[in-house]
């Protein structure tokens, strides 16, 4: 077993804090107010009530460092950056889904060092931190060994509302005939830790933001997984767009996905 470095343990720390808090709610999920940002784009009480916990624990251990959420303005300080996302997976949430993340990422110069994902519903805490493998609940996670790509269950996020863009059904189209199944999860950064914990043998989605996949692609990269844009370009921190596998399928999805 790995022992989790420091910082793990505050992030740790901040969303068990925050998941008990979700647990609550997800109970009694009918007396949420709910107000409506976007079509499909839901804020809840729930999402800047946990944000308000993980920003209370985080920035008391790290008062300087420089956060990004998905709820409120940026913090601007003067060491690393934080990327939250409180609730990955907002309308799984609403309509009782299980299938949720609490996201915290640390970034250092552009580079993302250490992640964790925590789904305070099934009780799954994922964390990695470079160059310390990839862990869920003190099991080391290994992306699957899965090359025979009619074999493999690949996840996606399907477009809606004002996020459709034009090729999406084509995309769909030549992986699904091609493989055993998709899965659309409808939280990325659980099709990631999925990926991550070869439940999964590959992901792509469009048109995501940096709280979405921050701990995420540390987590697949940890597991021995390959994380690129969609072309097969290298995924920055800036991207938006992202294709991950098992590393042995990721040609293969790629030319799939993209076949006109
Ligand atoms: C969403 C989820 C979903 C993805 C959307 C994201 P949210 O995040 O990750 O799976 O398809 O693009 O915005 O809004 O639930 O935090
Ligand atoms: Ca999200
Ligand atoms: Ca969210």
């Amino acid at each position: 077993m790995q022992i989790q470095p420091p910082i793990i343990n505050i992030f740790e720390k901040a969303v068990r804090k925050a998941g008990k808090y979700l647990m609550r709610d997800f109970g009694e999920i009918e007396n949420l107010q709910i107000q409506s940002k976007n079509v499909g784009d839901f804020v809840t009480n729930a999402d800047i009530k946990t944000e308000k916990i993980l920003l209370e624990t985080l920035q008391y251990y790290y008062p300087n460092s420089s956060y990004i959420t998905e709820e409120s303005d940026n913090i601007k300080g003067n060491e690393e950056t934080i990327v939250i996302d409180p609730i990955d997976g907002t309308t799984n949430f609403i309509h009782g889904i299980p299938l949720v993340g609490i996201v915290i990422g640390r970034i250092y110069n552009d580079e993302i060092t250490d992640g964790v994902i925590f789904n305070p519903i099934l009780n799954e805490f994922y964390w990695a931190s470079k160059g310390k493998g990839a862990w869920c609940n003190n099991k080391r996670l290994r992306v699957s060994k899965r090359k025979d790509f009619t074999s493999c269950v690949i996840g996606t996020g399907i477009p809606h509302a004002n996020r459709i863009y034009t090729n999406y059904l084509d995309e769909i189209n030549n992986v699904s005939k091609n493989c055993s199944g998709l899965r659309r999860m409808g939280a990325a950064a659980i099709d990631l830790a999925y990926v991550a914990a070869g439940k999964l043998d590959g992901f792509w989605e469009k048109n995501l933001n940096l709280w979405d996949v921050s701990a995420g692609v540390l987590i697949i990269r940890e597991a021995g997984g390959k994380v690129t844009q969609p072309d097969g370009k290298e995924w920055t921190i800036n991207s938006r767009d992202i294709l991950v596998s098992n590393l042995l399928i990721h040609q293969e999805l790629q030319e799939k996905m993209n076949k006109n």
